[in-house]
Order: structure tokens, then C-alpha cells, then sequence
């Protein structure tokens, strides 16, 4: 390991580091045995894995998740998380983040026409996320299809706000979508993250003297404003889907903005805390602390201060300087972004998925990118909380590792049980190839031991088909398995005629399709025993 990495590595700047702790970390890092040898980065239409390693998949977009109501799996499967329904057997959800619409609804901008209604409902109904029961059988997961819990919250589904409140004149949401990543509750609930909303319904903004200025996002080919708008203020929210009552809510105190992820863990005394982070150049990493134990619905936000160390709570009660810019704490919230920068929050490049360290209680933040600041390659923060302490106000924030070696562009984060760091790349479909990334080739799975003799290698796992990214990485309770979504292989194809991926390569028509993959085999055993 050269200097560089493993200045990189140590997350150090080079004048805070002198040659003699150089020496003895590269001593202790130099003897470590060898790893299995990874996946070398390539251009194949293929999910190719390291020797050891095989998969099978799961499910794919449209197969039916419930026979008795025709409910199909989405399109570009994202977060994967396990639950349990009723009778204590698995279920899985799947986020549906976006439709490529050629593939989805046919519809194409090229023509120069709106999208018709019919067009919009049938990207509305692939979006959103779907809840089914998974179960072994000979030895391999499959989807139970007959399980009456099976559902979808999708674009047409009636959510309410909690607590209970009018937002824009209306006590619920028509619809969730663009879902992103999410999380889990300790009480069997699922978080799923509406992300950039702006690109089917348009945004809001709040300008002086409280006036509303509204974005249209009509020259959008996601756009569904062509027969209707949906007011901006109803997303961007967290959504949070119970898979035993089937019933979901917009969590209001945890702020409206490109939510990425809500990472929870139990403090001490009981209550959650949601890490999060808001995918959007130069926007920030939030926290919000439940009032009491066992609920999300009331609370308090906090943004990260990272320069200072500090989560700056964003409370309307405070006082200033809130109450000169909002008029209550619900405009607040509905311009959280705003409201952060009231308050010191640090821009940050791009902060997508949150996981926490299982033995270090370390908090890891994936910052993907910020092109404009001329970073292509992101980085990976880890934030130290005093005393370990969740509800600690205080922090230390460091970089743990940098893009631009061995991966570029990080966005999904898991940890197994042994705290090796699992991570996905997000080079963006028009970008893989060009000379900037050419070297990383396809996107990627790795996985970093953070600990132990290998601490600090990068190991490639996996490739993804063209154009394709993958996401989700979700281990099953056992770590035999590890869950992964593959998401828009072939999006940039220009026509049905010239697919650039025609991935998994057994479908009729020859659409690419996204899939979520179960991949298996001795590497895992090795990494989680
Ligand atoms: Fe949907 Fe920020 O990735
Ligand atoms: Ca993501
Ligand atoms: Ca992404």
C-alpha cells in the first residue's frame, strides 16, 4: 500500500500523520494474509462475481407478487429489507425508484407529445415498493406468490401525514415514488425514502415575504404533470409501511428534502434515532431524535455541523432564526433545506447511504460525488459520536476512505455481522466508460474489512451488467445470502431496436430488466464466520 492509500485509508490529511506511525501501519497492513482475488473491472452485459461466488434470481420487474389481486413487481428495484408478517415468516420489500418510460409505458419524448393518462398511471403503478413473503424451498429463496399479505404502496396509494396535520389543504398524499434506499424499525416497520421527487412532480421554494415559487418539471420525460399536477409539498418525505397491517405514513418530523436513507438504531434509553442523508450537491446529513420509545411521529430534527462537530437541532420553538423566515414548524420542515443552511449545516458531496458500524457504533456516510467542486470520485465519512452515545449532540467526522483508487462514486452501504463494510457504486449510466471512470469499468460490489489483519482492502465482488448500478445490498439473518438489487441495465438504450444491455438475457423480448439477485457461496462464509 502506497503512501497515498494509505493516507486515504487512514482518513488523515498528510500533515497530521508523521513517517513513524506511517511505518508502523504499513508494517501491520504489509504482513496481513492475502484475500480471495476479486472481480477486475470490466465492460460485460453480465453480473460477473468473484471465483466462489455464484447467484440466482429472485424475482424480476413485472413478475406477479400476488396471483389473487395481479399485483406485479415494480420496475428498478432498489432497498431491499426483510420483516415479518403475522405468522413470523419472511417478508421482503423492494423499492421501486424510477421508470426508464420506453420500457415502462412506451412513451417516448422524442414524438414531441405529452404522456398520456394511461401512460402515467402505468409508471405510477411500478413505482413506490412492494412487500412480499419470501421462503426457502430446496435449499433457494423463493417468492410465495399466494401469500394474501403480498402489496404494493405505489404512485396511486392514499398516504396519510402523521401526525395528523393538512398539508397543501390535504390531510394525505396521493402516491409514493422515487424510493430510494430506506431502513427498519426495531418494531417490524419499514422506512422507504422518496428521493427526487422534483423529477415527476416539480418543486416548491420558499421566497421572502412567504411567497411560493413552484418549478414545473413538465420538460422532464419523468414528468407526470402533463394531466394533473401533485402539489411538491406532499414529497419528499420518509414513508413508513407496517407489512402486518399494510398500512403506511409520511413521517413529517423528519423533514422534507432528496431523502436517501433513514438508518435507525436504539439509543439507550429506548427512543430511535434515524440517520440521514439528503442526495443532492452540497446538501447535508440529518438525525432526528424520537420524543419516546417505539415511535417516529414525534421528535426532534438535527443537521450535521461537520466542520464544528455538531447536530444544530432544527426546532421552531427555539426561536431565531426560524421564526423570522417560517411561519410555523411545519413550513419548516416542508423547507428543511432551508432551514439547515439558517443554522451552519455543512455542504457536503452528496450524501447518500448511512449504516452503522455493528461493533463500532461508527456511523458511515457514502458522499458520491460533487462534480461541480471537480470531485468525481466521492469518499466514504465515518462520524465518531461522543461517547458512542446516539443521542450525543457532539461529533468527530473523518474521512475513512477515498474514491478514485479502486472504486469511484460510493452509494449503498451494509455491514455484515464482522463489520466489513459492503459498498455499491453509482457511476452514473452516462458517464461509465468515458475517460474519467474508464478504469472502474461496469459498477461494482465490494466489500472493505474495517477491521482485523485486512482492514483497509478493497475488494471488488461483483460487476454489473451495462449501465447498471447495484443497490440494496441486504444480508439474510443467517448471512448465507446476500440480497442485491440490480437497477437500470440498458437505461441509456436510444430505442427498443439498439438495447445497450439486453440483461438477465432470457427474456423473450429482449428487454433488459431490472432484478433482484441472490448471490451465495464461500467468499460470504469466509467474511461473516
Ligand atoms: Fe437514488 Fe441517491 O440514489
Ligand atoms: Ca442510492
Ligand atoms: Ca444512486
Amino acid at each position: 500500500m502506497n503512501r497515498r492509500k494509505l493516507l486515504k485509508f487512514l482518513g488523515v490529511s498528510a500533515f497530521s500523520i508523521n513517517n513513524s506511525m506511517l511505518i508502523s501501519a504499513c508494517t501491520s497492513l504489509a504482513s496481513k494474509p492475502k484475500l480471495n482475488v476479486g472481480v477486475s473491472p470490466n465492460f460485460n452485459d453480465e453480473v460477473t462475481l468473484m471465483d466462489g461466488l455464484s447467484y440466482y434470481r429472485l424475482i424480476k420487474w413485472n413478475d406477479i407478487i400476488n396471483e389473487s389481486q395481479n399485483l406485479k413487481f415494480g420496475y428498478n428495484n432498489d432497498y431491499i429489507q426483510l420483516a415479518r408478517n403475522k405468522n413470523n415468516e419472511t417478508m421482503m420489500w423492494v423499492n421501486h425508484e424510477y421508470v426508464v418510460p420506453m420500457f415502462v409505458s412506451g412513451y417516448n419524448e422524442k414524438t414531441g407529445h405529452n404522456k398520456t393518462k394511461e401512460q402515467i398511471d402505468v409508471e405510477k403503478a411500478s413505482l413506490g415498493g412492494t412487500c412480499f413473503k419470501i421462503e426457502k424451498v430446496n435449499g433457494q429463496w423463493k417468492v410465495d406468490p399466494r401469500h394474501e399479505d403480498n402489496a404494493t404502496v405505489n404512485g396511486h396509494t392514499k398516504i396519510d401525514f402523521s401526525p395528523k396535520q393538512k398539508i397543501n389543504g390535504s390531510s394525505y398524499a396521493v402516491g409514493t415514488f422515487l424510493n430510494c434506499a430506506g431502513g427498519k424499525t426495531s418494531w417490524n416497520t419499514i422506512l422507504t425514502c422518496e428521493e427526487n421527487y422534483q423529477n415527476v412532480v416539480g418543486d416548491v421554494f420558499l421566497e421572502p415575504k412567504n411567497k411560493l415559487k413552484r418549478v414545473s418539471s413538465i420538460n422532464n420525460k419523468l414528468s407526470w404533470e402533463a394531466h394533473g399536477a401533485l402539489p411538491a409539498e406532499h414529497y419528499g418525505w420518509v414513508v413508513e409501511y407496517d407489512p402486518i397491517k399494510k398500512t403506511s405514513k409520511k413521517l413529517v418530523s423528519l423533514g422534507r428534502f432528496s431523502h436517501e436513507c433513514a438508518t435507525c438504531v436504539v439509543a439507550k434509553d429506548g427512543r430511535t434515532v434515524v440517520y440521514m442523508g439528503d442526495d443532492k450537491v452540497d446538501e447535508h446529513i440529518y438525525k432526528f431524535i424520537a420524543d419516546s420509545p417505539g415511535q417516529l411521529d414525534r421528535g426532534t430534527l438535527y443537521v450535521a455541523d461537520t466542520i464544528n462537530g455538531k447536530w444544530r437541532p432544527l426546532d421552531y420553538k427555539i426561536g431565531e432564526p426560524f421564526q423570522s423566515h417560517f411561519q410555523d414548524q411545519q413550513q419548516m420542515l416542508i423547507f428543511t433545506r432551508q432551514a439547515a443552511k439558517l443554522v451552519g449545516a455543512t455542504p457536503l458531496d452528496r450524501p447518500e447511504d448511512v449504516e452503522i458500524h455493528p461493533v463500532t457504533g461508527d456511523i458511515y456516510v457514502a458522499l458520491t460525488k460533487n462534480k461541480p467542486k471537480g470531485n468525481h470520485h466521492g469518499s466514504i465519512l465515518k462520524i465518531s459520536e461522543n461517547n458512542k452515545d446516539p443521542l450525543s449532540l457532539s461529533f468527530k467526522a473523518e474521512t475513512f476512505m477515498g474514491g478514485g483508487d479502486t472504486f469511484s462514486c460510493p452509494d449503498n452501504l451494509a455491514f455484515d455481522k464482522k463489520g466489513n463494510l459492503w459498498m455499491t457504486s453509482d457511476i452514473s449510466g452516462g458517464s461509465i466508460g468515458n475517460s474519467t471512470y474508464k478504469k472502474f469499468g461496469n459498477n461494482g460490489l465490494f466489500c472493505i474489512p474495517t477491521q482485523g489483519k485486512n482492514a483497509g482492502e478493497v475488494i471488488q465482488v461483483a460487476s454489473a451488467p451495462n449501465e447498471a448500478e447495484f443497490t440494496g445490498p441486504c444480508f439474510s439473518e443467517d448471512y448465507k445470502t446476500l440480497f442485491l438489487s440490480v437497477q437500470h441495465p440498458g437505461e441509456k438504450s436510444k430505442s427498443l431496436e439498439s438495447l445497450t444491455s439486453q440483461w438477465p438475457h432470457d427474456i423473450e423480448s429482449k428487454l433488459p430488466h431490472p432484478a433482484v439477485i441472490c448471490i451465495e457461496g464461500d467468499f460470504l462464509k469466509q467474511m461473516t464466520t
